[in-house]
């Protein structure tokens, strides 16, 4: 497979800020994947994008399937043999629904909540990026971005959501020990804190767009070779951990 283009695969396009960061990659020339667990929307969100004259292709993937993370793989080698940037983008932060403030407690913490939090955020971004990164090891260049949040740093560790923090700032992990082990494949893996964004998590009260929030992500999928990996960064500024 002779495909010159850059690829770029994101996780959770069908709307949000993986939308918009897979509308931003596209326009700056990319062959862009929208993923999503939904068929009819990651379809419509791969339409839209291609009625605005861009170059985006749509596969299914849930981050918590094993099964849809290899069929995502061997759809990647078979139709490009490349991958050239990851954005772990997919994300769930289940105490948002949580209107009493009680229920947000670590004190009230449910064990299934932490434990799919963890799963999609944290285990689905590993698992992911283990699957995609043989083909950025074969052509010695890859970006990584994983979505993290100011609610992952320990600096700032508040009280309350506990499943979001704990798999945000887990994801912070994986950012530093595949930047550790890939820096010599030319992989550059970064966390991106995006701000809070009007998404429906974020709700319409955020203080920044989704197009916004993408620029930081962009950046850090767009870095030179030699740049910066196993960093944290927020609109291309490093934050503390
Ligand atoms: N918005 C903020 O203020 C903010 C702040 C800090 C960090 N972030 C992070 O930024 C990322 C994007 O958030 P957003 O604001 O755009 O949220 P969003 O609008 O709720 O979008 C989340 C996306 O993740 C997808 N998703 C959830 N579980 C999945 C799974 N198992 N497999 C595949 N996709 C899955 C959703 O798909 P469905 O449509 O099928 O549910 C949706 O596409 C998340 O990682 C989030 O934690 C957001």
């Amino acid at each position: 497979m002779n495909e010159t283009r850059r690829i770029a695969l994101i996780t959770g396009a069908n709307r949000g800020i993986g939308f918009e960061t897979a509308r931003q990659l596209a326009r700056l020339g990319f062959k862009v994947i929208v993923t999503s667990r939904d068929g009819l929307q990651g379809k419509a969100a791969a339409d839209k994008l291609q009625s605005e004259a861009l170059d985006v292709g749509y596969h299914p993937l849930d981050v918590t399937r094993p099964e849809s993370i290899q069929r995502v793989a061997e759809f990647l080698d078979n139709a490009f043999g490349r991958l050239d940037v990851l954005v772990n983008n997919a994300g769930i932060f289940p105490e948002i629904g949580y209107a009493d403030s009680r229920q947000q407690s670590i004190l009230a913490a449910d064990a299934d909540v932490v434990r799919a939090s963890l799963e999609t955020n944290a285990l689905g971004a590993l698992e992911v990026t283990r699957a995609l990164v043989p083909p950025m090891q074969r052509n010695g260049y890859g970006r990584i971005v994983n979505l993290s949040s100011g609610y992952a740093q320990l600096t700032n560790m508040g009280g309350r959501f506990v499943a979001y923090r704990m798999s945000k700032a887990a994801v912070n992990v994986l950012t530093r020990v595949f930047a550790a082990e890939l820096a010599e494949d030319n992989i550059l893996v970064n966390s991106v804190d995006p701000g809070w964004v009007r998404t429906r998590m974020g709700g319409p009260n955020a203080t920044r767009s989704a197009a916004e929030a993408a620029e930081g992500i962009v950046w850090a999928a767009t870095l030179e070779d030699g740049g910066p990996t196993g960093g944290f960064y927020k609109a291309g500024e490093a934050v503390p951990w």
